[in-house]
């Protein structure tokens, strides 16, 4: 059933209740999820984005209760993902001249998907604009790895709404459809776990695009995504939480978690806690056994999280693979500004620690000092985790601890001259999104950056030869 958003803009999308599982299995939607799909009725009548292709007929035999369907004049796909895109095979098969205006890296994937490059396909950029009378227009913004490169917005002019996509977004799904109108704090939880989970690693996107699109100084009195709510009471609330996320977020918060064979690791994580407990009773402490709990939440907490102790007992001289698991998961999801260390218990030899603290290192973690116990630990080795719990609570603490610390003394230049060398000389910065590396040394001559040019020298107009994004994407290796 339909449900009116705005003047002539309708809801023709679908809730899905029972959804549990996104991406494969790796995203959990707990709180099912929703492809909501617009008709806007004016001089023309344009549809934007459908919904996912087990709704395909469902969609179609709802929405020609609410259009002939023949009368659509536009379809605007803002991503080609088959959870907005799925139902266009069975739409097209009943108008199948209808244009269909996308990114031209969308066109790829709908064809990839769907295996119809005879439709009739516009591409558009952003700036572009398409006039469906009465005054309206829509202008076109692409926002590339938000959350795939074929993605845009389309802004509605007069309506001031924004039609955003998967962007602002959340996988939950409520009978009601405007953001005030659920719960709040299920519908932020919900926003939180979906930024986590898959915006994070194109949070240097998201700055500035969020930036150009303000920079448009165009009014915003809706933003309409396509799962979860319509954001209508105070909708760049979403906005300004997503600058906060992107901005190497943080809360005073440490992470622990862990899997464990015969429980020693667990009792180590307990320890470990308790000394953190002791020495900053502010820091909020979490732990988690990770083969008893949803893998999504922990890498919430962990983003939430300015640090975390990442354990596992030893097991063939390798960590457990549940944690190898969640590693990988990190080192994809690229969380920055964030410390990190390893601690297991090992029996023969103790080999996980190292691997763990090893591959921390690699997902981009500022890493404290790794503890290994033999065996279970006795009460002499759980008062050593409880110490080292003091010690990484002193070392990450975000606020003055009730301690005495020698002043740090002002170190004087080893050359006794007053000139101070580029501080980036000599650093390889990797291309955050496609993990580009460049090597100062070696320059990159295709682009006029001679061998031996710092970072900090190379121009502002160099675009990564991986995927041709700007400097802002880049991290030092
Ligand atoms: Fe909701 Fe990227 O699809």
């Amino acid at each position: 059933m339909a449900i009116q958003v705005k003047n002539n803009i309708s809801w023709v999308g679908q809730r899905d209740w029972e959804v549990r599982d996104f991406h494969g299995t790796e995203y959990k939607t707990h709180q099912g999820s929703s492809y909501n799909s617009y008709l806007i009725r004016e001089g023309k009548n344009v549809l934007i984005d459908t919904v996912d292709h087990k709704f395909s007929r469902d969609f179609v035999a709802n929405l020609e209760k609410e259009i002939d369907l023949a009368a659509i004049d536009y379809i605007i796909i803002n991503h080609a993902e088959e959870d907005h895109a799925g139902a266009l095979t069975e739409l097209m098969s009943r108008i199948p001249d209808t244009p269909i205006y996308c990114t031209t890296n969308a066109i790829d994937s709908i064809n990839g998907h769907h295996h119809h490059p005879e439709w009739n396909f516009h591409t558009v950029k952003t700036g572009d604009s398409l006039d469906i009378g009465n005054g309206k227009t829509l202008i076109f913004v692409e926002t590339p790895m938000l959350h795939w490169p074929d993605s845009m917005m389309t802004y509605m002019t007069e309506d001031a709404v924004l039609f955003s996509n998967d962007a602002f977004g959340q996988h939950y799904c409520d009978e009601h459809l405007f953001n005030d109108e659920v719960d709040q704090t299920e519908l932020y939880e919900q926003c939180a776990r979906y930024y986590a989970n898959i915006l994070t690693p194109f949070s240097r996107l998201v700055t500035p695009k969020i930036n150009e699109i303000l920079g448009f100084n165009l009014p915003v009195d809706m933003i309409a995504t396509s799962h979860g709510v319509v954001w209508r009471d105070n909708p760049t609330q979403i906005v300004a939480k997503y600058l906060e996320w992107a901005a190497d977020y943080q809360e005073d918060r440490i992470t622990i978690f862990y899997d464990t064979m015969s429980s020693n690791t667990r009792m180590m994580a307990d320890a470990i806690a308790q000394g953190i407990h002791d020495t900053d009773p502010t820091v909020a402490v979490k732990i988690y056994n990770i083969s008893r709990h949803d893998k999504n939440e922990i890498l919430t907490q962990i983003f939430r999280s300015k640090g975390v102790l990442v354990g596992s007992s030893t097991m063939n001289n390798v960590m457990m693979p549940k944690v190898a698991g969640m590693l990988e998961e990190l080192a994809g999801l690229r969380f920055r500004n964030k410390k990190a260390s390893a601690f297991g218990s090992f029996g023969w030899t103790g080999g996980a620690v190292d691997r763990i603290q090893t591959r921390l290192m690699d997902a981009g973690f500022d890493i404290a000092l790794s503890l290994k116990a033999k065996w279970r630990p006795d009460g002499k080795a759980l008062e050593e985790c409880r110490e080292h719990g003091r010690k990484i609570a002193r070392e990450w603490a975000l606020h003055p601890l009730n301690e005495t610390r020698a002043p740090v003394q002002p170190v004087e230049s080893a050359c006794g001259c007053n000139a101070e060398p580029k501080a980036d000389a000599g650093v390889s910065m990797i291309c955050t999104v496609c993990q580009w590396v460049y090597d100062p040394e070696l320059g990159e001559p295709l682009q006029d950056v001679a061998p031996g040019t710092a970072w900090s020298d190379v121009p502002e107009s160099f675009l990564c030869p991986g995927c041709a994004l700007g400097k802002s994407v880049f991290d030092p290796l």
